[in-house]
């Protein structure tokens, strides 16, 4: 367990001291609350909610709603990590006003410390304006699965010259607008490390190599829950899909066969107010 909580200097001093930050996604009270006893530095109540825990396709059903009602189950099991709450498609992208407003939501409903926004120069009012309202900003480059559209699919960014320098702008700009780390999504390692290198705030890799100030993971997917898709960058560190279906299973045959529930697990009542009933 922590003797501090994580907070937004944390960021800064890891990447002075050169201490990797870890991040995992979590979108329920259990799951934040068992991440954040094993020590993690930083939740991200991701949009990802809308695959792994909705069901979508991808993420652009995803509502600020939705982030809300996760980010308050998360933010009260989440004792000492940093919550990052994410934006969600079209909650930022219409003005400045509307972005302060539902950034604002996040943090005063949802109890989030932050939050995150995917897009670098086309988004770069909206962080200004965030941040002004005293609202601390993550960014996101690289794949942004907002924009999956666009992209024409899940897929590598910055492989060409153009797209890469396009990228460490983007990088550039969106600290000069006052975000306090950056996740880089689906990048070349080589990349990943020169935006790295070029920022004064750490960057959080994803798929981004191991030249990033830390790493995020999808908690379902290194604890091997969601199989729908398993990206490339994705390590597995338990297989709970086998163990979910397995203990399932034995519950189920347990069940049929009159073995559970047994004594151990019944209540009892006293046997002569039992026999008056009778
Ligand atoms: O929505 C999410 O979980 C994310 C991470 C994958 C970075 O944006």
């Amino acid at each position: 367990m922590k003797s501090d909580k994580f907070t937004v200097s944390s960021f800064l001093k890891a990447k002075q001291s050169g201490e990797k930050i870890s991040m995992l996604t979590a979108y329920d009270y259990s799951t934040a609350r068992l991440i954040d006893e094993a020590g993690v530095d930083s939740i991200l109540v991701g949009d990802s909610l809308g695959m792994v825990v909705l069901g979508y396709e991808n993420t652009l059903q995803v509502t600020v709603d939705d982030i809300i009602h996760h980010c308050r189950a998360v933010s009260r099991g989440a004792k000492m990590a940093l919550v990052i709450g994410d934006m969600p498609f079209l909650s930022y992208h219409i003005s400045p006003q509307e972005s302060v407003k539902n950034a604002g939501r996040i943090i005063q409903e949802g109890m989030a410390h932050a939050v995150k926004l995917e897009g670098g120069r086309d988004i770069i009012d909206s962080v200004k304006a965030i941040v002004r309202a005293q609202i601390p900003v993550v960014g996101h480059l690289g794949l942004t699965p907002q924009s999956v559209n666009m992209l024409g699919g899940f897929k590598v960014q910055g492989r060409e010259e153009d797209k890469a320098k396009k990228m460490i702008e983007d990088a550039l700009m969106l600290q000069e607008a006052g975000v306090f780390c950056i996740v880089l999504e689906c990048v070349p390692m080589q990349l990943a490390q020169l935006i790295s290198e070029r920022l004064d705030i750490p960057t959080i890799g994803i798929g981004a190599g191991s030249g990033c100030g830390g790493q995020v993971l999808v908690t379902q997917d290194m604890l091997g829950m969601y199989t729908d898709f398993t990206p490339k960058f994705v390590k597995q560190y338990a297989n709970m899909k086998d163990d979910i279906i397995s203990a399932v299973r034995g519950y189920i045959d347990e069940l049929k066969s009159g073995r559970f529930p047994g004594k151990d697990h019944s209540f009892t009542m006293d046997e002569e107010k039992l026999k008056r009933l009778y």
